[in-house]
């Protein structure tokens, strides 16, 4: 019998699509066995770019913060941020975040009361069933934190387990101890709908603060600008998805840097500007000390892992996390909290200053000259001239032309 598509290898998968030979062989070239199996009809590996943040101080101490990313601009926005925050001492972290990962057995169609009277029966059961689904977690100090049964409207309830993931972000770890309690609850198995891991990550806050002396934004005029642009996303959702989208920037390029899931942080931080029913931005900006400084502040839901999951199968987000200095789960979500405030005073500087568009044409000058053919050390000359004339490929191409030609010249 042929073979499923997913059961053949690489090469063959990339055969039966019959693909342009050109085409098939730059993904033959890019293919790493090593991730073949991490997920399903593997054809070949995708390449983005990697920059770094230079020097981001938190708790007085500096990190070099890798960022994985396609958009121009972000790493030199993050970048800008971070050091505006340096001027000030840099960013302070609150508390330590435990990594408290919630799962979820959703019941339908219950009597609430009678489940409350099940968990209550069996919770010696319960706690045992999660040690023996996950021992090498209890191993490493981690397990069941909590057990919670929530009543939702429509004869609907969630019993919530509160587990303590340790290092990991948890996910496999979650799931695993969720199927195992459910096999628990015989006789609700028609009621329950599934049981499965919740990404609100409302366990598991984390927060940075850092001070900016108003003088590296501009002056106190640009700072109360700041302000005020900040307070707007408070009141209208529109503006807070794009605030949120620039705090992300930062933040999810270094998430995927360091071969995590990406969308659950972003998941949980859409989630949390929302809880108390209206969007808003994530950020809190004011100006204090006599209106000396502005200080900046980021609460987020965190949930990432610095061991499990994908990352043994990722060989540069374990290199990432030695250019990090290997900070363990907590130290990594303040890190990166961090660098979501950066990438948002970047922003806000630039939209209530001189506007995006002024750094995103340098950054789309240089992306240009690359397309149409300028190589390494032509980019730079070739982008300058770019970013005084209307940029567009046709110009672009013209321009390296005339470049080349006065070059032979001299
Ligand atoms: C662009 O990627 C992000 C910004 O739009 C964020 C913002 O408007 O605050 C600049």
């Amino acid at each position: 019998m042929a073979k499923k598509f997913y059961e053949l290898n690489p090469k063959e998968r990339l055969d039966q699509l019959a693909l342009p030979t050109e085409l098939t062989n730059r993904f033959l070239a890019q293919q790493d066995t090593k991730r073949q199996n991490l997920i399903e009809n593997y054809l070949t590996d995708f390449a983005l770019p990697e920059g770094i943040i230079k020097n981001l101080v938190l708790d007085e101490q500096l990190y070099q913060v890798p960022l994985v990313v396609e958009e121009p601009s972000v790493v030199a926005a993050a970048n800008n941020g971070a050091r505006m925050f340096a001027l000030g001492g840099g960013f302070r972290s609150v508390g330590t975040g435990r990594a408290l990962l919630t799962g979820q057995i959703l019941f339908d169609q219950v009597d609430v009361a009678d489940v409350q009277a099940f968990v209550n029966d069996h919770r010696q059961e319960i706690e045992a069933a999660a040690q023996a689904a996950k021992p090498s977690l209890y191993q490493r100090g981690g397990g069941l934190q909590d057990l919670v049964l929530r009543e939702l409207p429509g004869r609907r309830a969630s019993l919530d387990l509160v587990v303590d993931t340790d290092q990991a972000m948890g996910a496999n770890a979650v799931n695993t101890i969720l199927e195992a309690v459910k096999a628990l609850f015989m006789p609700y198995q028609e009621q329950i709908l599934g049981a499965i891991l919740s990404n609100a990550g409302d366990h598991s806050l984390v927060s940075v603060s850092g001070r900016v002396p108003v003088m590296a934004v501009g002056g106190w005029a640009m700072a109360k600008r700041i302000v005020a642009l900040s307070e707007f996303a408070k009141v209208d959702p529109k503006r807070a998805v794009t605030e949120n989208k620039g705090v992300f920037n930062g933040l999810s390029a270094a998430v995927l840097a360091l071969g995590n899931d990406w969308r659950a942080v972003e998941a949980a931080g859409h989630a949390y500007a929302s809880r108390d029913g209206q969007y808003r931005s994530l950020t809190q900006w004011r100006l204090e000390d006599d209106q000396e400084f502005l200080v900046g502040e980021l609460t987020l839901p965190l949930n990432i892992g610095t061991v499990g999951g994908a990352l043994a199968s990722l060989q540069t987000a374990q290199d990432n996390f030695a250019i990090l200095g290997q900070p363990d789960a907590d130290r990594t979500k303040k890190i990166l909290l961090a660098v979501g405030l950066s990438s948002n005073l970047a922003a806000l500087k630039a939209v209530a200053g001189a506007g995006i568009q002024a750094g995103h044409m340098k950054m789309q000058a240089r992306t240009l000259a690359v397309q149409v053919g300028a190589k390494a050390e032509e980019v730079a000359a070739l982008a300058a001239v770019l970013a005084q004339t209307t940029i567009n490929e046709t110009t672009a191409k013209r321009l390296l032309g005339e470049m080349r030609q006065n070059g032979s010249k001299d």
